[in-house]
C-alpha cells in the first residue's frame, strides 16, 4: 500500500486515483475546480464514464479516497505524486505545458521531505527536465528531494474503468532503477506487462501509439472512400484484413474520422515536436489532413441526398459525444459536421444519450430533442454521428414515419445497410450503401 496524490482529477486522474484506491493504496485527489471537488466529495462524478461513480463511492466509504482543492493537503503525506492535468493544444498545435508548470511551481515550495513524482499526462520530450529545472529553482535537488518519472496513460474514455484493471501495458519511463520499482509495486497488481525504459522513449511511446491509432482510422477511411468507387463494402474489407496478426482488428472501423481529447491533439504536438527539431513530419501531417477532409465527406453526402443549397434544410442528428460510452464532447467531429452545416443554412436538431449537457454549451442555433424519434420529426435527413448501441434498437419504422423524406446518412456505419434497405431509407454509410 503506497500513499498517493493525484494532482488533476479529469477523465485520467480521477479514474486513475479510483483505481489505486480500489487496489489498495490511500489516495489523496487533488483539483483546482471547486465545483468538481464538491461534488466528488459528495460521491458524484463530474461526468459520465461507466463504473466509475460506484468505484468513487466505493473507497470514499472505505476511507482509501479523498478529495481536496488543496495540494498542500494532498502532497503532505503522500510518497507518490501522479500528475494528470490536462495539456491541450496550442494554436501552433504544440502542447500546452502551463498546467503542468504551475503543479511543478507549487510543488517547489510545497516538498518538504522525499517524492517521486510520476507524469501522467501527456507531454513532450523535455518535460521532466523542465519540472527539475522549475524545482530546482527553489532548492529542490533531484536524488535527494524528490525522483521523477513519466508514466503514461493510455486508458479510453467510454471504458476508462475496464482500462485501468486490464491495461494492455503499464509504461515507466525512468533513469533511476531503484524508482522505477518502487513505481512498479502500485502497478503491479494490474498483471499487466510492466515495461520499464528511459523518460524519453515513455514520452515517445504515447506520442507514437496515438499517433498510430490516427494513422489507422486514417487508413482505413481511405480505403472506405476508395471501396465507395468500386462498390466495396469497407467493413467486409477491415474485416478480412483484420484476420492477418501482423494487421490486427483494431480502429479499422470506417467513419468521419477521429476525434476526442487526445489522437488530434497528439497528433499535432507530435508534427510540432519534429518541426522544432528542423524535421517535416510530411506522413504525420498526412494522416491529419485526411482526418479533415473526411468530415467533408459527411457534408457531401448529405447534399447528395438534399441537393443544394442546404439553406433552411433539417438535419436530425443523432450522437453529439467524440465516442460512445462518454458525455464528453471536445474535439467531438459531429459538433465539426454540425458547424459545416450550419455554415451553409441547415437548421439541426440533435440528441445524444449523455453528450447533451455538454453540446450546449459548446454550439450554438442547435435545437436539442427530448429523444432520437423527436429528432426524427420533421427533419429532411437523419444522420448519425455517434455509435451508441441503442441506436441500433430503434423503431425504424417510427424514424421512417417521421422524417420527412427515407434518407440515413450513417457516419459511423453503426446500421446494417440491408436492413435499413429492407425499412424502406435510402441509407448511405462510410465505404458501403
Ligand atoms: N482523456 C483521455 O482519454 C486521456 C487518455 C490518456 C491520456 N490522456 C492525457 O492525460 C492528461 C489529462 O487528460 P484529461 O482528459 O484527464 O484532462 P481533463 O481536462 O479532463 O482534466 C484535467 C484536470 O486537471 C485539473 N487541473 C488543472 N490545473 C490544475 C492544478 N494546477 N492543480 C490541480 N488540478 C489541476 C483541471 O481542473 C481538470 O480537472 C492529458 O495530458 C491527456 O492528454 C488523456
Amino acid at each position: 500500500m503506497k500513499n498517493i496524490c493525484m494532482v488533476g482529477t479529469g477523465y485520467v486522474g480521477l479514474v486513475t486515483g479510483a483505481g489505486f484506491a480500489e487496489l489498495g493504496n490511500r489516495v489523496v485527489c487533488v483539483d483546482v475546480d471547486e465545483g468538481k471537488i464538491e461534488k466528488l466529495k459528495k460521491g458524484k462524478i463530474p461526468f459520465f464514464e461507466e463504473g466509475l461513480e460506484k468505484l468513487i463511492r466505493k473507497n470514499i466509504e472505505k476511507e482509501k479516497l479523498s478529495f481536496t482543492t488543496s495540494l498542500k493537503e494532498g502532497v503532505a503525506n503522500s510518497e507518490v505524486i501522479f500528475i494528470a492535468v490536462g495539456t491541450p493544444s496550442k494554436e501552433t498545435g504544440e502542447a500546452d505545458l502551463s498546467y503542468v508548470i504551475r503543479v511543478a511551481e507549487d510543488l517547489s515550495f510545497l516538498i518538504s521531505d522525499y517524492k517521486i513524482i510520476a507524469v501522467k499526462s501527456t507531454v513532450p520530450v523535455g518535460t521532466l527536465e523542465l519540472v527539475t529545472e522549475i524545482l530546482g529553482k527553489r532548492g529542490k535537488v533531484k536524488g535527494k528531494d524528490f525522483d521523477i518519472a513519466s508514466t503514461p496513460e493510455f486508458l479510453r474514455e467510454g471504458n476508462a474503468v475496464y482500462d485501468f484493471f486490464h491495461p494492455s501495458r503499464v509504461i515507466i519511463g525512468c533513469d533511476n532503477s531503484r524508482v522505477g520499482k518502487t513505481l512498479e509495486e502500485i502497478f503491479t497488481p494490474l498483471k499487466a506487462p510492466i515495461v520499464h525504459t528511459s523518460p524519453a522513449a515513455a514520452q515517445m511511446i504515447k506520442y507514437a501509439s496515438n499517433t498510430f491509432l490516427a494513422c489507422r482510422i486514417s487508413f482505413i477511411n481511405e480505403i472506405a472512400n476508395i471501396c465507395e468507387k468500386v462498390g466495396a463494402d469497407v467493413v467486409e474489407v477491415a474485416k478480412g484484413m483484420g484476420y492477418d496478426k501482423r494487421i490486427g482488428e483494431g480502429y479499422l472501423n470506417a467513419g468521419i474520422g477521429f476525434g476526442g481529447p487526445c489522437l488530434i491533439k497528439d497528433l499535432k504536438a507530435l508534427i510540432k515536436i519534429a518541426e522544432d527539431k528542423g524535421y517535416e513530419a510530411g506522413f504525420l501531417k498526412a494522416i491529419l489532413e485526411k482526418n479533415e477532409h473526411q468530415i467533408r465527406t459527411i457534408v457531401y453526402k448529405v447534399k447528395n441526398f438534399l441537393g443544394e443549397p442546404l439553406y433552411e434544410k433539417k438535419i436530425g442528428v443523432l450522437g453529439l459525444t467524440f465516442k460512445q460510452g462518454t458525455s464528453d464532447v471536445r474535439n467531438s467531429l459531429s459538433l465539426k459536421v454540425l458547424e459545416l452545416l450550419q455554415k451553409e443554412g441547415a437548421r439541426i436538431k440533435a440528441y445524444d444519450p449523455q453528450g447533451m449537457e455538454e453540446a450546449r454549451n459548446a454550439l450554438n442555433e442547435v435545437e436539442f430533442a427530448k429523444d432520437p424519434y423527436e429528432v426524427a420529426d420533421g427533419s429532411d435527413i437523419l444522420l448519425i454521428l455517434t455509435g451508441w448501441e441503442e441506436f441500433k434498437k430503434l423503431d425504424f419504422k417510427r424514424i421512417k414515419r417521421n422524417l420527412k423524406n427515407p434518407f440515413i446518412v450513417d457516419g459511423v456505419n453503426l446500421l446494417s445497410p440491408e436492413r435499413m434497405r429492407k425499412a424502406g431509407f435510402n441509407y448511405k454509410g462510410v465505404g458501403r450503401s
